[in-house]
C-alpha cells in the first residue's frame, strides 16, 4: 500500500506551542528547565541535554517508554526506548491498518511534510540496500522488524518536536520519523505505546538529527529504575565525570547496534569457559537472551546452586523456567540469596558488567520466581546475545557516540539527576 500526496506545510509558531507544553506538564519535556543553569562547554551543543521522564517496568508492564511531544499543537505520545534500533516512529492514521488500541491518539499525517527520497534521511535509512528514488519527489516509505517478530510499515515524515534544553531554552526543530500505517505486534502482546524511540548508533536517530543541528553532542544515557520509571537524556551534560566503566563500540559492531565486543561469562568469581560471545545493549528487549552455548551453561550452573534449596519448579507460563517457594515471595529480595552474579567481562576484563540475581530475576503475578535470561536460539536470534531491560536496571547506561563508546555506572535511577550531577 503507497500512500501519496504532498501536505502543505503551514507555518508554524511554535514558541507558543512550547509554552502551552510546558505550562501544561510538570516533567515532561521540560524537566531539564530544572536544572541548574550550566555554561556551554565548548563545541556543538557543547553543555546541552534534554531529559525525558520514562515510565513502564520489566515485569509485568514489558516495556520502558518516554513520554513525547510531536506536532502543532503538540500531543504526547508513549514510545518505546530501543538501542536496538534507529528509526522513531509512531502510530499514524494514514489510514491505520492494524493499529492495536492505545489511550492516545492516532498521529495525524495532515500538515506535515513527508520526506522524500533524495534526502540523506532516507539514504541512512536504507542503506544498503540503496533506496529505489525514481523522482526527487518521491515519499521514503521504510519498513522495520524487530526480533519479537512485530513490524512497523509507513513513511517518513517531518514534524515539529518542541524540547527544552538543559540551559531553559526552548526550541521547536522539525525532526524526521516514520509515520507508521501497517503495524504488527508479536502474538499475545498488547502494545502499551504509540510507538518506537529509536536510540541506535545510525543518522536517523532522533539524537543524531539534533547533533546535525548543533544542537546537543550525540550522547544518549538511560536509567531505568527495578521500582519502575526512570530517565532518559540525550547530551552530554548529565554524564558523571567519574565512576562510569567505558568500553569503546565495537568496530564489527552488529548492523547498528551498541556491542562493546565480545565477552566472556563468569558465573560468580568462577570462569564458565564461555568466551567470545557477541554482546549487544538493548533497551527495547524486555529480557536478557543468551544464545544456546551460554544458556545452556548458565542454567546448569543456577540448578546446581539450588539443589538442597526450598525451591522447586513450578507450573508457571509466565516465562520459561519459574520456581516456587513455601509462600509466594513477594520480592525478588526474598530469593536473591539462592541465586549467584553473573559477569560479562569485555576486552580482558577491562570492563564488567555485573548481573546480579535481581537483574536476571522477577516474581511473577503468581508469587513464584523467574529467570529473566532466556534461551535467544529459541526465539531466532542465532548466535547473538541481547542484554536487555531486566539486566540495565538501576544502571545509568551511555551511548557515547561522538567518541565512539558504550559506558555504565550503577545509579539509583528513581531519582533525577539534579544540576548536572546523578546522584546516587
Ligand atoms: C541552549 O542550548 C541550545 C541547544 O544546544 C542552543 O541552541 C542555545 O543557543 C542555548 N542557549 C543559550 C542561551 O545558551
Ligand atoms: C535453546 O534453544 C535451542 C533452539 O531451540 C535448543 O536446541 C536448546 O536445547 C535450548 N537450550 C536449552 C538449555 O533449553
Ligand atoms: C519470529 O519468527 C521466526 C521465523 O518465523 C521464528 O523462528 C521465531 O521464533 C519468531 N520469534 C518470536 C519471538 O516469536
Amino acid at each position: 500500500m503507497a500512500l501519496r500526496g504532498k501536505d502543505s506545510v503551514g507555518v508554524v509558531f511554535w514558541v507558543v506551542v512550547v509554552v502551552v507544553l510546558c505550562a501544561a506538564t510538570a516533567f515532561h519535556g521540560c524537566s531539564a528547565a530544572l536544572f541548574k543553569k550550566k555554561s556551554s562547554g565548548s563545541g556543538i551543543g557543547g553543555g546541552s541535554s534534554v531529559v525525558f521522564k520514562l515510565r513502564g517496568n520489566v515485569y509485568p508492564v514489558g516495556y520502558y517508554y518516554a513520554e513525547v511531544y510531536i506536532g502543532n499543537p503538540p500531543k504526547p505520545y508513549y514510545l518505546d526506548i530501543d538501542s536496538g534500533s534507529d528509526l522513531t516512529w509512531l502510530q499514524c492514521d494514514a489510514p491505520c491498518v492494524s493499529c492495536p488500541q492505545v489511550p492516545h491518539p492516532l498521529y495525524k499525517l495532515t500538515r506535515n511534510a513527508l520526506v522524500v527520497c533524495t534526502e540523506t534521511m532516507c539514504k541512512s535509512l536504507h542503506s544498503p540496500p540503496a533506496y529505489r528514488c525514481d523522482k526527487p519527489t518521491d515519499q521514503c516509505d521504510y519498513e522495520v522488524e524487530y526480533a519479537d517478530n512485530g513490524s512497523s510499515l509507513g513513511i517518513l515524515v517531518r514534524d515539529i518536536v518542541p524540547i527544552r534544553y538543559s540551559n531553559g531554552t526552548v526550541l521547536g526543530p522539525r525532526l524526521a520519523f516514520g509515520c507508521g500505517y501497517d503495524q504488527h505486534v508479536s502474538k499475545g502482546d498488547v502494545s502499551p505505546t504509540d510507538g518506537v524511540l529509536g536510540l541506535g548508533n545510525g543518522k536517523s536517530t532522533i539524537a543524531s538529527q539534533l547533533r546535525s543541528l548543533g544542537l546537543i553532542q550525540n550522547v544518549i544515557g538511560h536509567c531505568m529504575s527495578a521500582r519502575g520509571g526512570g530517565y532518559l537524556f540525550f547530551g552530554n551534560e548529565l554524564v558523571p565525570s567519574s565512576g562510569i566503566v567505558w568500553s569503546p563500540l565495537s568496530p564489527t559492531t552488529i548492523d547498528k547496534h551498541y556491542s562493546p565486543g565480545p565477552a566472556e561469562l563468569f558465573y560468580g568469581r568462577q570462569s564458565t569457559g564461555v568466551k567470545s560471545l557477541p554482546v549487544i545493549f538493548d533497551s527495547g528487549s524486555s529480557y536478557t537472551y543468551f544464545n544456546r552455548q551460554a544458556y545452556q551453561v548458565f542454567l546448569s550452573l543456577v540448578k546446581k546452586g539450588l539443589a538442597g534449596k526450598p525451591l522447586n519448579v513450578a507450573a508457571d507460563k509466565t516465562l520459561s523456567i519459574c520456581w516456587k517457594g513455601a509462600k509466594p515471595f513477594r520480592s525478588v529480595l526474598d530469593v536473591k540469596q539462592y541465586f549467584t552474579p553473573v559477569t560479562l567481562s569485555f576486552a580482558n576484563k577491562k570492563s564488567q558488567l555485573e548481573i546480579p540475581p535481581e537483574n536476571y530475576l522477577i516474581i511473577s503475578s503468581l508469587g513464584n520466581v523467574c529467570l529473566g535470561i532466556l534461551n535467544g536460539t529459541e526465539i531466532g536470534l542465532e548466535n547473538m546475545n541481547l542484554i536487555g531491560d531486566i539486566s540495565l536496571q538501576n544502571q545509568l547506561v551511555i551511548y557515547d557516540n561522538e567518541k565512539q563508546r558504550i559506558g555504565w555506572i550503577r545509579a539509583d535511577c528513581s531519582r533525577l539527576p539534579k544540576s548536572g550531577t546523578i546522584s546516587l
